[in-house]
């Protein structure tokens, strides 16, 4: 667990050039300390060119994936690397310079190994670990969503949309083509590439490829982001670097988007603003403390009552942009990406891990689809000949969307016999809508340990705050104690202090 201080370095570090932060780090520092032994090795994902040579990484080099066949199974799971993006011809060169290995597929290694939700392991990956997996590496800089060729005049293309669709293209006869689910998942700038991408992959697939069977869904970790106004200047404002990034990368976005946003286009890599126009079904994976955020909106370690406030509130603006998804797992925690981290079952809202709250839903909706599927009309026409039948639905469906927006203690652990259980328990384990209620960072205790970047002995938050510079002086004087009260005081009953805050 050397990656999550690294991370949170990365976040708390003042703001300036590009630097982003790095999915891809984090898994190579978490791989280094895991055993590779033979069988792992042999089970490893491999590398794969795209078939299309005219299809490329920034700098003209063929883009590819990454694949793990799985012939028991008829589930697809492709994911979308993150790693940031560039947006101008200053920051790309910067880019170039100092993280090339986002822009070029010159360095791929033979096989990669990749934890979490793509992990062949059942231990770590209870649910997929059997599925069909394919890792595609981020070699466009342009959140997923390009469609610009090379030309003689620029230095980089920007053809992330593109590859996404060849990659489907390529594994068609790979064994897609018989399959009945695709997950199209992604961390961070590739969980923003979900959503840009999923609505066309599914039209790719449905209508242009004809294979309806597919039951196409995505779950987007990380990649859902605020265009709020930074707390400080910044030299990178995520709204200006979108605005200019979308006209270098020609960006497609989905299309009722676009629609809705016709003056402002680049609204539409915001996720509260293009969910409402999504035609597909999306799990929303987020920290409420996203270092990605924090980092745009360039508001460091919480010294000051403005800061503590500041983050406070972005953790509420994040919680109310939630209002109308559907589906979605935000625990309170400091933290940024979610779905490839080999612990990622360990974080906990109501005692569901992440990988069972998608699991559920993925059961969910898979039968909400079969039953439209069969008998959708039918239905409809049966309830409007019968008046209490109508008054039933409605009063079903109301009841049904208050338990969605509730988030109940669960009492048991999901166990595997799911399928067998009552429909009435099945029912209320399987909520939708998991976001963490206390508003402080790290004030349940199943977010990811924080560790010391200097010693990587585990900490808590007060002392990792220290360890920024956090200066107790003037949290006393914000909360209105003494200092030495604060120093006194239980751990738990600061974080409650600090909780009250805002109210
Ligand atoms: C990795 O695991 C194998 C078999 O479980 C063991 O023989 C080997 O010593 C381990 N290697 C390391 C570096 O721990
Ligand atoms: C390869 O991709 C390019 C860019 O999308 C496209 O113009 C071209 O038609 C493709 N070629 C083939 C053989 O599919
Ligand atoms: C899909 O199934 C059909 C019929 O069984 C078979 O002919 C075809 O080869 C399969 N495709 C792939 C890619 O396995
Ligand atoms: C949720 O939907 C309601 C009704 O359409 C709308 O008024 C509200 O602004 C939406 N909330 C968010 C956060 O988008
Ligand atoms: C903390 O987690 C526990 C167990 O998951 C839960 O019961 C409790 O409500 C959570 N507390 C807050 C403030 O969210
Ligand atoms: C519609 O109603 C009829 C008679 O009440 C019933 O037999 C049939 O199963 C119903 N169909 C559906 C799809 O609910």
């Amino acid at each position: 667990m050397v990656s999550l201080w690294f991370s949170i370095c990365m976040a708390f570090r003042s703001s300036h050039g590009d630097q982003p932060i790095s999915t891809n780090i984090i898994q190579r520092f978490e791989s280094s300390g895991h055993n590779q032994t033979q069988e792992s090795s042999a089970k490893a994902l491999k590398k794969v060119f795209l078939s299309n040579r005219s299809i490329t990484c920034n700098d003209g080099s063929q883009a590819g994936f990454y694949l793990r066949r799985s012939h028991s199974s008829t589930k697809w799971i492709i994911f979308l690397e993150g790693g940031w993006y560039c947006y101008d011809a200053h920051s790309c060169r910067n880019r170039w310079l100092k993280q090339r290995h986002y822009m070029t597929s010159s360095k791929w290694p033979e096989t990669r190994d990749v934890g979490g939700i793509l992990s062949p392991n059942p231990k770590e990956n209870p649910f997929w670990f059997n599925a069909n997996h394919v890792f595609i590496p981020y070699c466009t800089s342009d959140s997923w969503s390009g469609t610009k060729p090379p030309s003689p005049r620029d230095m980089f293309s920007f053809m992330g949309s593109f590859v996404i669709r060849q990659v489907i293209r390529d594994v068609i006869p790979l064994g897609l083509e018989n399959s009945t689910d695709l997950l199209l998942t992604g961390s961070s700038a590739g969980g923003t590439g979900v959503m840009l991408n999923l609505d066309y992959v599914k039209e790719l697939l449905h209508d242009e490829l004809e294979l309806t069977q597919i039951n196409v869904r995505g779950v987007t970790d990380s990649g859902w982001f605020l265009d709020r106004t930074p707390y400080a200047p910044t030299t990178k404002p995520a709204v200006e670097a979108i605005r200019k990034g979308m006209e270098m990368w020609r960006g497609k976005v989905p299309r009722r988007c676009r629609e809705e946003y016709s003056n402002e286009p680049w609204r539409c890599y915001f996720g509260y603003r293009l969910y409402p126009t999504l035609k597909s079904e999306l799990f929303v994976v987020q920290w409420l403390f996203d270092e990605a955020q924090m980092d745009v909106d360039n508001v460091g370690a919480p010294v000051t009552k403005q800061q503590w406030d500041y983050i406070h509130k972005m953790g509420d603006s994040l919680r109310h942009s939630f209002e109308n998804v559907s589906a979605v797992f935000a625990p309170s925690c400091i933290s940024h990406s979610m779905l490839t981290k080999r612990d990622w079952q360990t974080v906990k809202i109501d005692d569901v891990s992440v990988g069972e709250a998608i699991h559920c839903w993925e059961l969910k909706t898979a039968r909400r689809r079969s039953k439209r599927l069969k008998n959708g009309a039918k239905r409809k026409r049966n309830y409007s000949f019968n008046g209490d039948g109508v008054a039933k639905a409605k009063r079903k469906r109301r009841n049904r969307k208050i338990q969605k927006n509730k988030i109940r203690p669960r009492k048991h652990k999901v166990s595997r016999s799911v399928h067998q259980k009552p429909r009435r328990s099945r029912k209320r384990r399987c909520v939708h809508r998991r976001l963490e209620r206390c508003s402080w960072p790290q004030c349940n205790h199943s977010c990811p340990r924080l560790h010391n970047p200097f010693t990587g002995e585990e900490m808590d938050f007060i002392e990792l705050l220290k360890s920024f510079g956090l200066d107790m002086n003037s949290v006393a004087d914000a909360l209105g104690i003494d200092l030495q009260t604060l120093n006194n005081m239980d751990h738990a009953d600061l974080l409650n202090l600090l909780t009250q805050q805002t109210s």
